[in-house]
């Protein structure tokens, strides 16, 4: 078992180290985010933008290549550490993506922002280096029948099939992501045991991955899971090359996210701007957590994030016109009625009233108020406000647009 960096003979190190001394590792969210308060420093949270990669391959309309450039490059402007830009697979299994060649010759790199792209097997491996792509990941997942559908292998024939491309590719000087999907349920078999995730990423390691993503498919775990997952992962991985991927069809991703953060001490996330987002393999998923949600959050919540949550926003203003379709993510829909600036963590964590937010508020539609009530909330009151009511109103949202009910099954209209 590879120790987590720090780890003390007498147990694991503590999350939060702080200036004057180490801070206990915290029992729970509302803790965790007590000892935030009190001065604990945590490191940077590194945002891995994955929009134009997972966001855009399961989008019905194919964005020409010039425009997914453009939102690529507004979105290097936006602080994102890195973004998945793209992916090498079979263009008969995702034509939304089959011109990844073609937008990553084209993109502008921006110092200090990594891309990065999706690669199946050795052709996609010798696709990505012709691009000049200098990380790539892999992708395989804990359950076997995701894995047949997703990559037509077992999941021991897409370690095989990963133990050639990830040698390459660390010749060639690549850094190395693997996924697992489906860490928590899978959409054919229901829910996974976390041992068989700890042992999927061992696997990876081994065969050379810089880092591994584990991934919350559909869209179902709550923080009971994600404390389950990482109870047992931790042991072999350190946080920092770690990275959760959480997808957000039951409402709970920021929950998650802030769960793994606060408690867990986990410093990458995924996430995907305006909350696109799928997999056409994991029917009804919704779209990943979004990239300016996650980031409010985080920063509402007392974390370093360098990602600047209104260019994000602007950004996919920028985009959504393309998509012909409204964006889930909840700071784009405060946009345009009022500014983000008066509803940051800044101006609220405080607790105190904001009067032109508060006037702006009353002016807003009823029906939008209510959409936009937990993001004017005080970062004290973030754990609670999204494990009630602002996680069952995503949820909701989300399952009358897809028209799904509570059962799982689809409403006639
Ligand atoms: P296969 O059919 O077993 O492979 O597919 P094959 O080698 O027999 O090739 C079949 C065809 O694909 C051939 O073309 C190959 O040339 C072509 P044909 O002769 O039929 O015209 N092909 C390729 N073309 C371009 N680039 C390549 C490539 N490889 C084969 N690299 C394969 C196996 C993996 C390729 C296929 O199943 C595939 O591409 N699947 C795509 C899966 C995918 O992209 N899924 C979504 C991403 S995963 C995800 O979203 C989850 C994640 O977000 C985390 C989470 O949320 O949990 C990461
Ligand atoms: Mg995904």
């Amino acid at each position: 078992m590879k120790p987590r960096n720090g780890d003390s003979p007498g147990g694991p190190a503590p999350f939060f180290p702080s200036a004057g001394g180490a801070c206990p590792p915290s029992e729970s969210l509302t803790q965790g985010v007590r000892h935030l308060s009190e001065g604990c420093l945590t490191p940077p949270v590194r945002i891995v933008e994955v929009g134009p990669r997972d966001g855009l391959q399961h989008e019905p309309t194919i964005l020409p290549t010039e425009r997914k450039v453009a939102w690529i490059n507004a979105l290097s402007r936006t602080g994102v550490a890195e973004i998945e830009a793209g992916s090498f697979v079979s263009p008969r299994a995702i034509p939304q993506l089959a011109d990844s060649d073609d937008v990553f010759r084209k993109i502008e790199r921006h110092p200090g922002v990594t891309y990065s792209a999706l690669v199946p097997n050795a052709r996609g491996l010798e696709r990505a280096l012709a691009a000049d792509v200098r990380k790539i990941a892999v992708f395989t997942a804990a359950s076997e029948t995701f894995t047949q559908r997703n990559i037509n292998a077992t999941i021991r024939e897409s370690l095989d099939r990963f133990h050639p491309v990830i040698t390459s590719a660390k010749q060639a000087g690549l850094t190395v992501r693997g996924y697992v999907s489906t860490a928590v349920f899978c959409p054919y078999e229901g829910k996974i045991e976390p041992a068989r995730v700890a042992e999927l990423v061992q696997q990876l390691l081994d065969l050379g991955a810089d880092e591994v993503s584990l991934g919350d498919t559909i869209g179902r775990a709550a923080p009971a899971d994600v404390r389950r997952l990482l109870d047992l992962v931790r042991s072999r991985v350190e946080p920092a090359r770690l990275s959760l991927h959480f997808h957000d069809t039951y409402g709970m991703a920021i929950a998650n996210v802030l769960t793994a953060w606060g408690e867990y001490g986990i410093q990458r996330c995924d996430t995907s701007a305006g909350g696109l987002g799928g997999c056409p393999y994991a029917p009804r998923a919704s779209g990943n957590a979004a990239t300016e949600d996650v980031v409010y959050a985080l920063k509402a919540s007392g974390a370093e994030v360098s990602v600047n949550e209104e260019k994000v926003v602007q950004a996919m203003k920028e985009l959504e016109g393309s998509l012909r379709r409204p964006l889930a993510s909840r700071l784009s829909q405060l946009t345009g009625t009022f500014s983000l600036r008066s509803t940051t963590h800044k101006a609220s964590s405080t607790g105190e009233a904001d009067p032109a937010a508060a006037l702006a508020e009353e002016r807003r539609p009823a029906r939008d108020r209510s959409i936009a009530q937990p993001a004017v909330r005080s970062a004290s009151e973030w754990p609670r406000c999204l494990g009630s009511t602002g996680a069952l109103r995503i949820a909701c949202r989300h399952h009358r647009h897809h028209g799904i009910s509570w059962g799982g099954e689809k409403h006639a209209h």
